[in-house]
């Protein structure tokens, strides 16, 4: 059994997604922590009802990333934590974590990047105009939303779409693509794309 960790800030309907594949044994983990920088955070009660350990905190009440940060490897430390998924959690993750954790956290964005990184991607598709957009996986790295790419899955933005109607069907895309990728790679089964477009199973 893989021990993952969840980091996320939002309402927690990835979160809940990839709760619910575990439970119907369709990925091969365990959520141990959830980390979130939101302690008021719908997610964290979330948490909180299945039993699973939360580590939440202010980041204003340290001094800087590599504060927060060495507390939250403390916790993946003592949870033996394998994988870190981030669900909603929306903050650059620093070397504190991704040295120790290089090539071992992954990140759901809503928009087939590298096209509208960073906030508000659906609002962002909607203004330029697109006629397709989506979702994407990919491996964290130091930059914002743009580490090599493991998955992605397109919609289309029909004439009469408002942004809650994309980001609707975004999420409901979200909910099935996160639960697959998560299950292939705690299986060793998934790959990635570099930038020189050289596939590579990991
Ligand atoms: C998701 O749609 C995810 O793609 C997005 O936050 C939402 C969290 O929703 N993440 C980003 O925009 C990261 N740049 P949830 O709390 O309902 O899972």
């Amino acid at each position: 059994m893989t021990n993952i960790a969840v980091f996320a800030s939002g309402t927690g309907s990835n979160f809940d997604a990839l709760a619910e594949a575990i439970d119907r044994n369709e990925v091969d983990a365990e959520i141990s922590l959830l980390v979130s920088d939101k302690p008021s955070s719908k997610v964290v009660d979330k948490a909180k009802e299945r039993g699973i350990e939360v580590l939440s905190f202010h980041p204003g009440d340290f001094n800087g990333k590599a504060g927060y940060e060495q507390v939250i490897l403390g916790a993946c430390q003592e949870h033996n934590i394998e994988w870190i998924v981030l669900a909603g959690y929306m903050r650059l993750v620093g070397t504190t974590l991704l040295t120790p954790f290089e090539g071992r956290i992954i990140n759901i964005h809503p928009s087939l990047l590298p096209a509208f990184p960073g906030k508000n991607a659906v609002g962002q598709a909607l203004e330029a105009g697109v006629k397709v957009t989506g979702v994407t996986v990919h491996l964290v790295d130091e930059g914002m939303d743009t580490g090599p790419i493991i998955d992605q899955q397109a919609i289309r933005i029909e004439e009469e779409d408002t942004e809650e109607d994309v980001q609707q069907r975004i999420q409901q895309v979200e909910h099935v693509l996160y639960p697959e990728v998560v299950g292939r790679l705690v299986k060793g089964e998934a790959t990635k794309h570099d930038k020189a477009g050289i596939t590579e199973r990991f």
